[in-house]
């Protein structure tokens, strides 16, 4: 189905490992979601070739670019950031084709997002700075004089999922690289030709040798290598609950520092004077938006009884407006899953919420051609214990609840074992503070969906996952504090 392929010259399927693109002993299979084609065989990293690679990002720590001073490393992000933005057409291409997203989003997140992150922290790998602490001495017998360093964590392993590869990979090598630390990246094995483009850019821009090595290859092999591995300092992992808390333990053996973002099950509440038709459109965006397979979806919608038959009917609409087809096709604005395995899952969900008695107001089926996809899908009448209002379902499909207080709405929203994002609706500024506060989740958005920022701290509560990117707190997840204590 799809008409655009990819000119070879493009096409980057190898192991970046200490400065070179080199071949591995075996390959996986990535295919194109809108048609099941192969696109590429790509590298499959062993444990031999984690291990080659974390060597190689040790031996950059310990030379070239842990002496590379914080205004140079600036410097070199700021040259990455150049070189996303000139190649952003070849980009957007390789995402749409690895993920089956329309070609015109990363366009609109992706990629902006990820040369803004890169600016963002180019300008903070010059501006880290410990502090000086006056104490009471040294055992009465002298005076002493403390400060305080941030160094780099070290070596740190980024797994990446495959939903919005290149710009998480960016989340991570953002900050990593402005405080100094050298990097091991495990692209996903449904998306890694983006972060491999990236690899190429990374290369031109003139880091030096190892201090980011690329290794794509399967979760279970190079994932688990990465993690196991007693050289690196920090894992960075997003994706799911259950691969995060299989990191975190198996972390644990070796004491390296992790975060972990997990997704969610975000709410979008719907308050009594809330604008309805800004709300609509915010929801909507936030289900179906790069076929809802984001962290952040708001896809337990939350609404006020008054205003509940006109959402449900509206949201309704607004799923069958979606044109569902060819990424690049200019008028799809709904593309394909991610894998097979994606569209069994969401399909799966699916039938869930009609077993368990949910109302079916729009969608509910994958169309009758080749390719991953399944029809925007909207449920009524969503109880907030059932499956689909519990479970992450990564696809276009939201769950809508009525309310009839604003405390029953706070109490519904925090009904959950996450705590990613929220969005609230309303006009009365006093509404929006109070249940922001209530609300449990690392970022509220009020009257706007997925408002991110490079300079805003990322990251979630409960099962969503553990610490925070970006922003000056992603500066602090990649440096360890040291004091030094003089005694005069
Ligand atoms: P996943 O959690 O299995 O994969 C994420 C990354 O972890 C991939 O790079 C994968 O290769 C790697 N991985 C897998 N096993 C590993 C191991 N033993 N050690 C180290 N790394 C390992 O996610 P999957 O199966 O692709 O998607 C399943 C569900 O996860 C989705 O339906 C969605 O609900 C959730 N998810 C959430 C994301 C988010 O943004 N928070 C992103 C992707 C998935
Ligand atoms: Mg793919």
């Amino acid at each position: 189905m799809t008409t655009t392929t990819i000119p070879q010259a493009d096409l980057t399927t190898n192991l970046l490992i200490d400065g070179e693109w080199v071949e591995a002993a075996e390959t996986f299979d990535d295919l194109n979601p809108a048609d099941g084609s192969l696109l590429a065989r790509v590298a499959a990293g062993s444990a031999a070739d984690v291990d080659r690679a974390v060597r190689a990002a040790r031996a950059a720590l310990d030379g070239a670019w842990g002496a590379t001073p914080g205004v140079a490393r600036g410097a070199l992000l700021n040259k990455l950031a150049d070189l996303v933005e000139r190649d952003a057409a070849i980009i957007a291409r390789l995402e749409a084709l690895d993920i089956g997203k329309p070609v015109a989003q990363p366009g609109m997140l992706d990629i902006p997002n990820t040369v803004a992150t890169f600016r963002h922290f180019a300008g903070w790998a010059d501006k880290i700075q410990g502090a000086t602490i006056p104490t009471a001495g040294y055992l009465g017998m002298a005076a002493t004089h403390s400060y305080t360093v941030r160094e780099p964590v070290g070596v740190i392993g980024a797994i990446i999922p495959w939903n919005t590869p290149l710009m998480i990979a960016a989340w991570k090598l953002g900050p990593a690289l402005a405080a100094g630390n050298t990097l091991v990246v495990k692209p996903a094995e449904d998306a890694p030709l983006s972060i491999l483009h990236l690899g190429t850019l990374i290369e031109e821009a003139g880091f030096p040798a190892g201090t980011v090595n690329i290794v794509p290859g399967l979760g279970p092999v190079a994932g688990q290598a990465l993690v196991e591995h007693a050289d690196v300092d920090k894992i960075s992992f997003t994706g799911s609950p259950e691969i995060g808390r299989h990191i975190q333990k198996t972390a644990a053996d070796t004491f390296k520092r992790v975060t972990l973002e997990l997704g969610g099950k975000s709410p979008q509440i719907v308050l009594e004077d809330a604008n309805v038709e800004a709300a609509i459109n915010g929801i909507a965006m936030g289900l179906f938006f790069n076929q809802g397979e984001v962290c952040a979806a708001g896809t337990r919608i939350l609404v006020h009884r008054s205003l509940y038959e006109t959402v449900v009917e509206a949201l309704g609409q607004a799923a069958d407006a979606q044109v569902l087809g060819d990424p690049f096709d200019e008028a799809t604005t709904l593309g394909a899953l991610v894998s097979a395995k994606q569209q069994e899952r969401v399909l799966g969900y699916i039938e869930k919420g009609k077993a368990e008695g949910a109302r079916l107001v729009a969608g509910g089926t994958s169309p009758d051609q080749p390719g991953f996809f399944v029809r925007p899908t909207i449920f009524a009448d969503v109880d907030n214990s059932s499956t689909i209002a519990r479970e992450e379902i990564f696809g276009p499909v939201g769950a809508v609840i009525p309310f009839d207080t604003v405390e029953e709405a706070i109490q519904i929203a925090n009904d959950t074992r996450y705590g990613l994002a929220a969005t609230i609706w309303t006009q009365d500024v006093s509404l929006a503070h109070t249940v922001a506060a209530k609300v449990r989740a690392g970022a509220v958005w009020v009257n706007g969906w997925a408002a991110i920022d490079p300079a805003l701290p990322w990251g979630g509560m409960k099962a969503s996952g553990i610490g925070r990117e970006l922003g000056w707190s992603g500066i602090l997840a990649n440096t360890e504090e040291k004091v030094v204590t003089i005694v005069l």
